[in-house]
């Protein structure tokens, strides 16, 4: 018999959909049913993000939202989990959104416990812990949110400290998946079907585990490169990874991807800023030009790698020469694509005791200055592929159209053409016949 029917809404990054999965995949074997709406769910989780002021705001809004739809009669038990989870501990009890579970970022595998406490009445039940030492990474096939990308963590948490960021404190210190664990998951999902899988991690490119089981063969400059190697050596036929640290970015992952046409044509490397100033004040660890190094080198590769990056505008202190350099800098770089995020103060970082003095007025200036810059440089890149055969993973009918699918390159750009949802799951070749700024359409040729 069930224990209950559970409903997780996941927001933040990829590691919080795959903490999802790794929890739906507990609940299920403790149990418990797992449901795909909230209305007829006994237990309703929030997996949540903290990583800027609004991320964190959404949560609230939507436990709001879901309580007005059901009624008051219905009161299933509502629980907090991930990085709010983490930051805010008991403290969310005490709010107006009645919660009865607050689940920390290393707790999902405690989760059946926790959820059965609370279904037996317990008022709240807290788990702030660090995951257990033999605590396994796995997720089973079944239950994967998608059916056609799989994520893999292979690090979790975060050493760097940038001033400005929260992840560090929610998600704790690093810590590296066995190599050989992560390519039998690989060897796993290619078996049930799978043609891409994305290795994820705050910062998948300082991989270190404990010891080289499942890395002996396979040579390379760091664990990752190595890590790389290991897993392109699956026969995989998409391996994507994200998010890589600059500092961390040896020349030897690019020698890696130059290697194996399955490692995909993508890197994604976050700059934050073209200021040395500023990347000092954020303590990013490495000058603009140290950054430029390495996407000379990407650039310099045998093959085209798509390149995306992440940028913050108006991190305290940023004058208008420092966001120039951004600006030439992006310039310089000819980017895929990228995410600007205004800075947004975090409590308890560094960075939230500096003197915020750029206006929001200059911060919303900036952020449009540097969109249309990007939208210019992308443009001329997206429109470069019109009349060129692409190999798209078919992942979703289209957002715009009834009679459209969707999916991905391997250089992860979206893609839409005319076919049936029939294509699911497959890999086709579509040749492009229109670009528009953040997507190329087309027709499939095979
Ligand atoms: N580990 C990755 C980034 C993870 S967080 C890296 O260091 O490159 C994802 C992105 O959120 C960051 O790249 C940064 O651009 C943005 N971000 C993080 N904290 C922020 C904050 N306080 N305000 C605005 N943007 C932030
Ligand atoms: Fe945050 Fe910096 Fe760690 Fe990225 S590297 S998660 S920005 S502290
Ligand atoms: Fe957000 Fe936590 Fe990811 S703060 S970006 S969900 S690590």
């Amino acid at each position: 018999m069930s224990k209950g029917n559970v409903y997780i809404e996941t927001f933040g990054c990829q590691m919080n959909i795959a903490d999802t999965e790794r929890a739906n995949s507990r609940l299920r074997a403790a149990g418990y049913e797992i449901s795909g709406e909230a209305e007829t769910a006994d237990v309703i989780l929030f997996n949540t993000c903290s990583v800027r002021a609004r991320a964190e705001q959404k949560v609230f809004n939507r436990i709001g939202e879901i309580k007005k739809s059901l009624g008051a009669s219905v009161e299933p038990v509502i629980g907090i989990m991930g990085c709010v989870a983490q930051l805010e501990g008991e403290t969310l009890f005490g709010g107006g959104a009645g919660v009865r579970i607050v689940a920390g970022t290393r707790a999902t595998d405690r989760l059946p416990d926790l959820i059965e406490r609370a279904l037996d009445g317990e008022k709240q039940v807290l788990d702030l812990g660090e995951r257990l030492e033999d605590e396994q990474w796995d997720v089973p096939v079944v239950g994967r949110i998608s059916p056609y990308v799989a994520y893999i963590p292979i690090i979790e948490g975060c050493n760097k400290f940038c001033t400005y960021c929260i992840v560090p404190f929610s998600r704790g210190r690093e810590q590296s998946r066995p190599a050989s664990e992560i390519i039998d998951e690989i060897k796993k999902l290619g078996d049930a079907g799978y043609q891409e899988v994305q290795l994820i991690g705050q910062n998948v490119n300082s991989y270190r585990p404990k010891t080289e089981a499942g890395l002996e063969g396979f040579s390379g400059a760091t664990p990752f490169s190595r890590l790389l190697r290991a897993a392109a050596a699956t026969k995989m036929s998409r391996i994507k990874f994200t998010t890589s640290f600059p500092r961390d970015f040896h020349a030897d992952i690019v020698s890696a991807m130059d290697e194996h046409e399955n490692l995909c044509d993508w890197v994604h490397l976050p700059v934050q800023s073209g200021s040395d100033r500023i990347l000092r004040a954020m303590r990013r660890g490495y000058k603009a030009s140290d950054y430029l190094s390495r996407i000379d080198t990407i650039k310099n590769a045998r093959r085209r790698y798509a390149l995306t990056s992440d940028i913050i505008v108006g991190f305290p202190g940023e004058m208008a020469e420092d966001f120039e350099a951004t600006l030439r800098l992006v310039e310089y770089c000819r980017f895929d694509a990228i995410y600007i995020f205004k800075y947004s103060q975090r409590p308890g970082t560094p960075a939230a005791g500096l003197d915020n003095n750029v206006s929001d007025n200059e911060v919303m200036a900036r952020f449009l200055a540097l969109e249309q810059l990007q939208k210019g440089i992308q443009k001329k890149i997206y429109a470069d592929y019109v009349g060129r055969d692409v190999s798209v993973l078919v992942e979703r009918k289209s957002a715009k159209s009834e009679m459209d699918m969707s999916g991905h390159t391997t250089c992860n750009k979206v893609v839409n053409f005319s076919g049936g949802e029939d294509l699911k799951g497959q890999v086709v070749s579509v040749r492009v016949n229109e670009a528009k700024v953040n997507s190329l359409y087309g027709e499939v040729v095979c």
